[in-house]
C-alpha cells in the first residue's frame, strides 16, 4: 500500500501573524512522514490557476530546507518568524458559483490530492468546507484570526499577537495623552466580536473599553457615563484617559461607521462640554478635555508571532498531520483547556451559519467572560449594563452545550 500521501495546504481570509508558522509546522511533520505538501497560492483561487495551467504540481511543493514558488523566500524555518502568509491570502470571491466551484474541483483533482488543510476563519472554513464536500475532499480546518470569534475553539492563530500589538500601541499612547491631559480614543479591529479590544485594553491600562456585544450603540448615556468616568478620574488627579472601542460599536444609531473613534472622541468632546455648562461642580473642567482619536488599523494584522502564536500554530499544524494520519477528516483543531482538540467541521459551521442568519457573532464575548468581570472590577467603564440587551447569551450558551466532542 503507498502510504505517501499528498496534502494542500491553503490560507484564506484575512492574513494574521502566525499563518507561515502553521505551514511550517504542516510542512515539517509531514516531510517526517514522508509526505509531500502542496501549497495553493490566494486560497481556493490556487486551485484555479492549476486548472488553468499556470502552476504544474511540482510548482507548488513546500519542502522544510527549500521551496519553489516563484519569488518568495527559500527554506521553511524562517517562515515562524513571519506575519502575512507566504502562500497568498484571499477573502474575496465566490468559489460558490458553479463555474468557479468547478475549476477549483478539477484544480484539486490535477494535484492529486488525499487531504488538504486549510487555515482560515470561520466565513472562509464554511465556504471551502462546501466545496469540500461537493469535491469528497478530505479537510482539516485550522482557526486563525486575530478577532478570536471562531466557535469552540478558546484561541485562533494570530488573536495572541494582535493583543500584544495592540497593547504596545496602548502604551505608547499612554505618554503622549499623559503629557496633554487628553482623552485618547484608539479604535480597535474586531468587526463583531469584542475579544482584541477587552484583552488588550485591559493589558494596555485602558480606562474605558467598548466592544460591540455591550455596546452595539453610542447612546447618550454612554457618551454621557464616559464623561463622567473622566471626571471622576480628573477630580481624582488623574488628567488623561484611554478610551478602547472595537470597530464593531454602532455609531449614535446603531449604524456600522468605519470612523467609529473619530466619532466618539466628538462625541465626549461635546457632551463634556454640555455637561459643564449645566453648572454641577462635579463637571466643572469638562471644558478643558481635548479629545484625540487613532485608529490601528491593518497594524494589528502584522507584528513578529508571539511565542504562544508559534506554539499554538505548531501544535495546530501537528494536530492536523496526526488526524490525517489517523483518516480523521473535517474536523476543526482547536485550542480548549490548555490542550489541542479537534471538534467536527459540521458541529462547528451550524453553528456558525446560524449564527450568521441571525445576525450575531459565532463566538462573542460573553456576559460573565473572566476578563469582563476583571474589566469590571479594575473600574474600567464597559457600558451601560443596566439597559444593554445581552443579545448573544442565548446563542453562546447553547454552543457551550455543543462542546461535548472532545478529540
Ligand atoms: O476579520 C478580521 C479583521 O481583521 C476584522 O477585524 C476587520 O474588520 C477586517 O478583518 C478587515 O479586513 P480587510 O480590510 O482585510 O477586508
Amino acid at each position: 500500500m503507498n502510504t505517501r500521501k499528498r496534502i494542500g495546504i491553503l490560507t484564506s481570509g484575512g492574513d494574521c501573524p502566525g499563518l507561515n508558522a502553521v505551514i511550517r509546522a504542516v510542512v515539517k511533520c509531514a516531510n517526517r512522514r514522508g509526505w509531500d505538501v502542496f501549497g495553493i497560492p490566494y486560497g481556493t483561487d490556487g486551485f484555479i490557476s492549476v486548472t488553468e495551467g499556470h502552476y504544474k504540481p511540482d510548482d507548488l511543493r513546500l519542502q522544510e530546507h527549500g521551496y519553489n514558488i516563484p519569488g518568495i523566500l527559500q527554506g521553511l524555518d524562517v517562515l515562524q518568524f513571519l506575519s502575512g502568509s507566504i502562500l497568498g491570502s484571499l477573502s474575496k470571491g465566490n468559489p460558490q458559483q458553479p463555474e468557479v466551484a468547478a475549476k477549483i474541483l478539477e484544480g484539486y483533482q490535477r494535484l492529486g490530492l488525499d487531504a488538504l488543510v486549510a487555515i482560515g476563519g470561520d466565513g472562509s472554513l464554511d465556504i471551502i468546507y462546501e466545496l469540500a464536500k461537493q469535491g469528497g475532499w478530505n479537510i482539516i480546518g485550522i482557526p486563525k484570526t486575530i478577532d478570536n470569534d471562531v466557535p469552540f475553539t478558546e484561541q485562533s492563530v494570530g488573536f495572541g499577537t494582535a493583543v500584544e500589538t495592540v497593547t504596545n500601541a496602548l502604551y505608547d499612547l499612554t505618554f503622549t495623552a499623559a503629557s496633554h491631559d487628553r482623552v485618547m480614543v484608539v479604535q480597535v479591529m474586531g468587526r463583531n466580536a469584542g475579544h482584541l479590544a477587552l484583552y488588550s485594553g485591559i493589558a494596555g491600562g485602558a480606562d474605558v473599553i467598548l466592544i460591540p456585544e455591550l455596546v452595539p450603540q453610542l447612546t447618550s448615556t454612554v457618551v454621557t457615563q464616559i464623561c463622567e468616568k473622566v471626571a471622576e478620574m480628573r477630580r481624582a488627579g488623574r488628567k488623561f484617559a484611554l478610551v478602547v472601542v472595537a470597530e464593531g460599536v454602532g455609531g449614535e444609531n446603531g449604524e456600522k461607521d468605519r470612523c467609529i473613534g473619530d466619532t466618539l472622541a466628538q462625541l465626549i468632546h461635546d457632551r463634556s462640554r454640555t455637561l459643564c455648562l449645566t453648572g454641577d461642580q462635579i463637571y466643572c473642567d469638562l471644558d478643558q478635555v481635548e479629545t484625540r482619536a487613532s485608529v490601528l488599523g491593518h497594524i494589528q494584522r502584522s507584528g513578529i508571532p508571539t511565542s504562544f502564536d508559534r506554539l499554538l500554530a505548531s501544535a495546530f499544524g501537528k494536530k492536523a498531520v496526526d488526524l490525517i494520519a489517523e483518516g480523521r477528516f473535517s474536523r476543526l483543531v482547536i485550542w480548549r483547556a490548555g490542550q489541542v482538540q479537534s471538534e467536527p467541521l459540521d458541529q462547528v459551521l451550524q453553528v456558525v451559519r446560524r449564527c450568521h442568519e441571525q445576525g450575531i457573532c459565532p463566538s462573542p464575548v460573553e456576559r460573565d467572560h473572566t476578563m469582563l468581570q476583571v474589566a469590571q472590577s479594575l473600574g474600567v467603564y464597559v457600558g451601560d449594563l443596566d439597559s444593554a440587551a445581552p443579545p448573544m447569551l442565548h446563542e453562546t450558551h447553547s454552543i457551550r452545550e455543543t462542546m461535548v466532542h472532545r478529540s
